[in-house]
């Protein structure tokens, strides 16, 4: 147990080795980064290089949920930055399932501004890269459960009472209905149709993070159809592929982001072991991740954790909101392990990979070591995009990626979002995030091991 945030900058990849041998895990290594450059085929689209930016909410549309200014500046330094695969963030499928006032909201009325946002993505993409290259392009889709705040406060859709993630919520809380669920369904088809009029490779029904369609993969204590067995727990997802793909056949790709661990105990997490919510239990994610593969999917991004109750399992950070309970590579090492497994028992599916960013400049080497021994097929990053959005043009035309530029870690990304700001890289974009960073913090007490005011 670590008793106190600490902040990790390894001199050399000998110095992290030394702690991974000394922690006893096993995550794989190779200074051999041709394996990242190679594309990657999905079904009968090729992603043209191994790496991808996750998808990353910024909160900063308009309130009618377009993508606004900063949210074209995102988009395109990541289309400018070279990974090959481009997964564009949860956009709510309806106004009450949207996470914040500024969350992306895909509907007829904001399709026009998504157009944009894709076309200057390409754009930006084919200027940097020449005419023949384009960058594969997911538009994730979400309803955010029990954490929708529409209005800038909570209203929580509920699949099932959950003593770990309920807090204050009153006893007689409502549960969403089946019938409810049944219609929202059909939101998530219509957002799929808009987001393949729009032109987007391919939909992510998000299943991630606790939110609703992940949460209900762990509905085990929920009555009726959408809760307690398997085959009831996994219906809103699967029925929301079936219905995509009666409606709009193959063309557009169908893939998801899916949590393989949630690390809250048994009956209320998913893709864990009962005795022990510490250990994963991959039986039941495998079992759906090939129902998936049989109904044609071919991509899949897996995650793990909730950012609202243990941001530490999914995304290991030197500060957060508490001090992390294990050394930030025992949580790589973990989640990579998952992948591993899931990779290996479906390995015609091509797995995105999760845990990059805490580590820095080595995390190439572990991307490519990974590809190299059939963990994954992709490497994801995700807050490293926000500091250092050319990441993987670094690794591609030079090698290596620069220690000053990379995301150190430090969370206030997430600080901002819980503000309610607009989020990105308070030290490396300080210019455009200092300021939000500064505002949003006036009149709260400072976080434990706080060190923004260095950057700003
Ligand atoms: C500010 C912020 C916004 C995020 N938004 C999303 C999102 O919209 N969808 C999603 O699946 N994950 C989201 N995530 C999680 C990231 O995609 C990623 O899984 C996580 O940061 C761990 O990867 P990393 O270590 O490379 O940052 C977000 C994370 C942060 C910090």
């Amino acid at each position: 147990m670590m008793s106190e945030h600490k902040r990790f900058q390894y001199e050399a990849i000998g110095d992290m080795k030394a702690d991974i041998a000394a922690l006893g895990l096993d995550i794989p290594l190779d200074k051999n980064l041709e394996l990242l450059k190679r594309p990657v085929q999905v079904g009968n689209k090729v992603i043209p290089n191994a790496l991808a930016i996750h998808p990353m909410e910024g909160c900063d549309g308009t309130l009618d949920g377009k993508p606004d200014e900063l949210t074209f500046r995102r988009y395109e330094r990541f289309a400018r930055g070279g990974a090959g695969l481009l997964w564009v963030e949860a956009a709510a499928v309806v106004h009450e399932g949207r996470a914040n006032p500024r969350q992306l909201y895909i509907c007829a009325q904001n399709k026009e501004s998504f157009q944009k946002l894709l076309d200057d993505m390409i754009k930006s993409a084919k200027k940097e890269f020449g005419s023949g290259y384009k960058p594969y392009t997911v538009l994730q889709l979400t309803h955010s459960g029990r954490y929708s705040k529409p209005e800038g406060k909570p209203e929580p859709v509920i699949a099932a009472k959950n003593p770990y993630l309920d807090g204050n919520l009153p006893n007689d809380y409502p549960i969403i209905s089946d019938e409810e669920l049944e219609k929202l369904e059909d939101r998530f088809v219509e957002a799929a149709e808009l987001a393949r009029e729009i032109g987007f490779d391919a939909v992510d029904i998000k299943s991630c993070h606790r939110y609703l369609s992940s949460e209900l993969l762990s509905a085990f204590t929920r009555e009726g159809k959408y809760g307690g067995s398997f085959e009831n727990r996994t219906r809103f997802l699967l029925n929301i592929v079936d219905k995509i793909k009666a409606r709009l056949g193959n063309s557009i790709d169908i893939t998801l982001r899916m949590n393989a661990y949630d690390a809250i105990p048994y009956p209320y997490g998913w893709g864990v072991s009962k005795e022990d919510s510490h250990k994963p239990d991959l039986s039941e994610p495998i079992q759906l991740i090939k129902i998936l593969h049989d109904k044609g999917i071919k991509l899949i991004n897996i995650s793990c954790g909730n950012p609202y109750y243990n941001p530490h399992v999914g995304r290991p950070y030197d500060v957060g909101p508490y001090t992390p309970p294990q050394h930030p590579l025992e949580g790589i090492a973990k989640m990579l392990r998952i992948i591993r497994e899931i990779q290996q028992s479906i390995p015609d599916m091509a797995v995105v990979s999760t845990g990059f960013s805490w580590l820095r400049e080595f995390a190439p080497y572990v991307a490519a070591g990974g590809i190299k021994e059939g963990w994954f097929k992709l490497a994801g990053f995700g807050r490293q995009a926000f500091a250092y959005p050319d990441f993987a043009r670094d690794i591609i035309e030079k090698g290596a990626m620069e220690r000053d530029k990379c995301c150190i870690a430090c969370s206030n990304c997430t600080v901002i979002m819980r503000d309610g700001g607009k989020s990105g890289c308070v030290p490396k974009d300080a210019k455009v995030y200092g300021p939000i960073y500064k505002e949003g913090r006036q009149g709260k007490p400072p976080i434990k091991g706080e060190h923004v005011a260095e950057h700003i």
